[in-house]
């Protein structure tokens, strides 16, 4: 085709605002359609915002598989969270202006689009001085890293906490907010091919301890606990025997807190943690939590602040990502998919 031709037809078929549509529940590279989407002008408390950047993660997944906790009406687009810039304002917005980048503050925003008119109250404007990567996967993973290391235990410095899936976003968000704060961190992963090189990617971000699931069983673990101190705190993203495991290794009195479970697996606990180690269990869904937060913002504004703070000193960084054009997106379901790729697959509108 001739160059200028096809420019015309992308130029054409980009103008009108698009995006990744599900009419019913089921395997997302089925039931996704990239479509035209029709915007109207903003209302009086609503924004129109041109999308930047949306990754794509398991609870997205989740929701257009119709087994997550919330379910949006459907027609819906795909997306929970991302980053845009605020293209036009109704006449009674004040939050935000032209010109300022937005993130949801909420789940079920739909952001798998390259534009769209929501109100202002489900938008948090953040610092457009930080990369749009850091900014489209900060609402959901490094909130929750954050909220799970300050809500459950008080931590100080020198304190440990043990994790699994220690390799995913909000893993990677936790070692890096705790070695911020000077918390030592034991971090469980899946052996693979290529361990040594994700050992020294996770190190570079600040983890003290990298281990394997296999070695989390070895009765040489207690080697580990002879210069640092028994886990306050255990993070549960997988479920089955990582976490029955892991616990064994929590402080008495500790706390577990279960936030997601990649292996579909059921938690199992031994009487025995219940009784003789008096172990705390809990779960945690940052949904629920911004829901309990969504009119008085305080919290939500402060946490939002720190975590931009930390990006901005270099404290925080995004996890690795790879960036797909929206039409590219079977290809992006697909690599979001697949295990060991320890990669966040974004789409960039
Ligand atoms: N409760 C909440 O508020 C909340 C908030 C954010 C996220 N989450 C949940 O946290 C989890 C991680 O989310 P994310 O965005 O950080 O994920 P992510 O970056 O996509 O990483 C997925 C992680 O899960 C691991 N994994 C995949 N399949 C597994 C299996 N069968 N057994 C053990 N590990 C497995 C992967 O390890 P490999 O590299 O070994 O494949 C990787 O570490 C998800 O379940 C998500 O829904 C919950």
């Amino acid at each position: 085709m001739w160059p200028v031709l096809r420019l015309l037809r992308r130029g054409l078929s980009t103008a009108a605002p698009r995006g990744l549509v599900y009419e019913k529940h089921g395997e997302p590279a089925q039931v996704l359609r990239l479509k035209n989407l029709a915007i109207a002008s903003p209302a009086n408390y609503e924004v129109r915002v041109k999308m930047l950047a949306a990754p794509i993660n398991p609870s997205d997944l989740n929701m257009v598989q119709g087994t997550y906790a919330l379910l949006p009406h459907l027609p819906s687009v795909g997306g929970n969270e991302g980053v845009g810039v605020v293209a036009e304002v109704g006449h009674h917005v004040s939050s935000v202006r032209p010109g300022d980048w937005v993130i949801p503050v909420d789940a079920a925003l739909g952001t798998w689009r390259t534009e769209g008119v929501f109100s202002e109250e489900a938008l948090v404007r953040v610092p457009s001085d930080i990369s749009i990567v850091g900014a489209a996967t900060l609402s959901v993973n490094p909130c929750t890293a954050y909220r799970l290391l300050s809500d459950y235990e008080t931590l100080r410095p020198g304190d440990s906490v043990i994790q699994n899936a220690s390799n995913s976003s909000v893993g990677q968000a936790v070692i890096q907010l705790a070695a911020s704060l000077g918390i030592t961190t034991i971090n469980v992963v899946r052996d693979r091919p290529n361990l040594q090189s994700l050992v020294e990617r996770l190190q570079d971000l600040g983890a003290d301890h990298v281990i394997t699931e296999e070695q989390l069983r070895k009765p040489e673990m207690k080697d580990l606990f002879k210069n640092c101190p028994r886990p306050r705190l255990a993070l549960n993203c997988v479920g089955g025997k990582s976490t029955t495991e892991m616990l064994r290794h929590l402080d008495y009195g500790g706390t577990m807190v279960t936030y997601g479970g990649m292996a579909k697996q059921p938690v199992t606990i031994p009487v025995s943690a219940l009784i003789f180690k008096n172990v705390k269990l809990c779960g945690f869904w940052v949904t629920q939590w911004k829901k309990d937060r969504y009119q008085n913002r305080e919290e939500i504004t402060k946490m939002i602040r720190d975590l931009c703070d930390l990006i901005r000193r270099g404290k925080l960084l995004p996890p690795p990502c790879t960036e797909w054009p929206l039409e590219d997106f079977s290809q992006a379901l697909r690599d979001a998919q697949t295990p060991f790729l320890s990669r966040k697959q974004i789409l960039i509108m």
